[in-house]
């Protein structure tokens, strides 16, 4: 495949760019050659700078749900821009895009938007913080929250529940606030909790872990930390900035049937542009300012353009089964690539969960806390997506990404994909 195109111009974005990119993972780091610089993207498939055309199943990280350049979404996009990219006071799309969300998501009376999932999980911590007055938050190894401050923590060692922070720059007093524990292990949630329970302004998790592979969680332990933080007046955060309206309208709370006091959101609501969002209850919300004393503002909050791509998008993810097509094609999807695997034994399992899908380089059939993630996987993910690369489909580029099916995708792109799979396999568990 040439590169040359795409090469070029990452030596010259290394000139003006840390890396050459805007966010770390974009940068090729941990597998073969160098970034694809885009240059379209239509449907299910995009186009890079050397005219190589690819199925792409990274979908900008998750927003776009009904694959690159939807015509609903471009033409709402068009029609409201026309008149203007930002005002900075109110319009009419703010409103129309949070009733859009509250009026078909059972657990929401109010939300407020920001710009991105990071902003969004910062300033529902701070509400959490400031509703309970408390300031502890107990957060899970293998989920992230963006890089918020306070959550950019991994455990420390042993049992010690205070972790240490993952990037520089972060001072200690700035987590010590955050408290750490391994996912899926409610004795070590209920001992925290005996001791510290009263400290605790929430716990914050992706109800649908999807940033250390695909951690799916029992619906017991979920609902568990929701009987804990009753029991305590602590608050449950479901970080929904993957899981809402991902894998269903209502996201992972409608999913499992259970009611978090908090939600943040990002992603699909922007209908990819920088959208993020908080939610709750009007008691909770209310709390925020203006209306009350917790602070959080935003020059481009609630942006008329963004808004316009949301409701766009929103609107086509509410029509009748769609959730239910994209599940089923996904199941299909997942089914072919695991059907092959288990005839050759390969150590390797695809899970899935609605439309989100993820690589596993393990024989284990259940993968639930960060540590059972094969460490090995990085070495064979290598392999396994420069086969990909090469047969025109594309992933994120770290085997701790999950993939994401979209709309666009039709049966014959996944059937393409799925066999594009296969042979990339058979070369990476050839040696
Ligand atoms: C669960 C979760 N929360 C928060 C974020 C941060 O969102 P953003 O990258 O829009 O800041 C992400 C990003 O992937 C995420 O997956």
């Amino acid at each position: 495949m040439e590169r040359s195109q795409s090469n070029k111009l990452y030596e010259e974005a290394k000139v003006y760019l840390p890396g050459g990119v805007n966010s770390p993972v974009r940068a090729f780091r941990s597998v073969n050659g160098s970034p694809i610089f885009f240059k379209k993207g239509k449907g299910s498939h995009t186009w890079d700078e050397d005219e190589n055309e690819y199925i792409d199943f990274c979908g900008s990280w998750g927003p776009l749900i009904l694959g690159h350049a939807h015509d609903g979404v471009l033409n709402k996009v068009s029609e409201v821009m026309k008149n203007g990219t930002s005002f900075g006071a109110p319009s009419r799309y703010e409103t129309k895009l949070a009733q859009l969300i509250v009026d078909n998501h059972r657990h929401l009376e109010k939300v407020r938007f920001v710009n991105s999932g990071t902003e969004a999980v910062m300033s529902a911590i701070r509400l959490a913080r400031g509703f309970t007055k408390r300031n502890k938050v107990l957060k899970f190894e293998g989920c992230y929250h963006g890089h918020v401050d306070s959550l950019m923590v991994k455990a420390g060692s042993g049992l010690a529940t205070l972790g240490t922070s993952t990037s520089a720059g972060i001072p200690e007093a700035y987590i010590g606030e955050t408290l750490v524990l391994p996912l899926n292990d409610k004795a070590a949630v209920e001992a925290l909790f005996e001791k510290e329970g009263q400290n605790i302004a929430c716990i914050v998790i992706e109800p649908i872990p999807a940033n250390n592979g695909l951690l799916l969680q029992d619906k017991e332990f979920l609902l568990f930390l929701r009987v804990i933080c009753t029991r305590y007046g602590s608050l449950l955060f479901f970080d929904e900035v993957i899981s809402g309206f991902r894998v269903g309208f209502e996201g992972a709370s409608g999913l499992y049937g259970i009611k978090p006091d908090i939600m943040s959101f990002g992603k699909i609501i922007g209908g990819g542009f920088p959208v993020g969002a908080y939610g709750a209850s009007s008691e909770i919300m209310d709390c925020v300012s203006p209306d009350g004393p917790v602070y959080q503002a935003g020059t481009l909050s609630g942006n008329p353009v963004a808004m316009a791509a949301g409701i766009a998008q929103l609107e086509e993810c509410l029509k009748p089964n769609f959730y239910q097509e994209l599940e089923e094609k996904t199941a299909r999807f997942v089914r072919i690539v695991q059907d092959y695997v288990d005839v050759k034994g390969y150590p390797f399992h695809m899970f899935h969960v609605g439309s989100i899908f993820w690589l596993s380089f393990s024989n284990k059939n259940r993968v639930q806390s960060s540590d059972e993630v094969n460490p090995k996987s990085s070495e064979l993910f290598r392999v396994f997506f420069d086969e990909l690369l090469n047969q025109g489909i594309y992933i994120g580029p770290s085997s701790y990404e999950v993939g994401f099916v979209s709309q666009a995708h039709s049966a014959e792109d996944l059937n393409i994909a799925a066999e594009a799979i296969k042979s990339a396999l058979d070369t990476t568990y050839a040696g």
